[in-house]
């Protein structure tokens, strides 16, 4: 039984939350709506009066969501674009900028999107959250799109 709890928490979902100065508001959204049986960590940055960049969120965020399979990643920046492109630079990773809860739903069934990528200045905070709750509980399709996943 003790073993079963310690394998169970060591396997906990994570989800990991980072944004730039121009993604800040919007993560803080996000944070605040996201339902709490998620176990969630916020790593930066704290605060949208400095500017930063947005590539060392990317990378400092990926890495971890790299480290489990079951890990998500939220990535948020003006845009949504400078993010994916910095994090689809890890080997592990497979972000998906979400414009759409069409879009968000099949970067999950199709894809098997680990991260999802959203921008403060594009979408509305209300499409944006869509994007993530369907994000989050939408499951993988394998099937024939596993083998294509795997030639990524
Ligand atoms: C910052 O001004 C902005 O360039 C950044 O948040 C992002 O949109 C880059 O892709």
């Amino acid at each position: 039984m003790l073993a079963f709890w310690i394998i169970s928490l060591i396997n906990l979902k994570k989800i990991y939350i980072a944004s730039d100065h121009a993604g800040f508001n919007l993560k803080n959204y996000i944070l605040r709506k996201l339902n709490t049986k998620f176990n969630i960590m916020d790593l930066g940055t704290h605060n949208n009066s400095t500017s930063v960049n947005y590539p060392y969120y990317a990378h400092k965020l990926s890495k971890l969501v790299s480290a489990n399979k079951s890990n998500i990643g939220i990535l948020v920046c003006g845009s949504g674009l400078g993010m994916s492109m910095a994090a689809n630079r890890h080997k592990k990773i497979r972000a998906a900028l979400c414009y759409s809860v069409k879009n968000a739903k099949l970067s999950r069934l199709h894809n098997d999107a680990n991260v999802i990528t959203l921008g403060e200045r594009l979408t509305n905070k209300n499409l944006a959250m869509k994007c993530v709750n369907t994000f989050l509980n939408t499951n993988f399709e394998r099937g024939r799109h596993l083998k294509r996943v795997k030639r990524i």
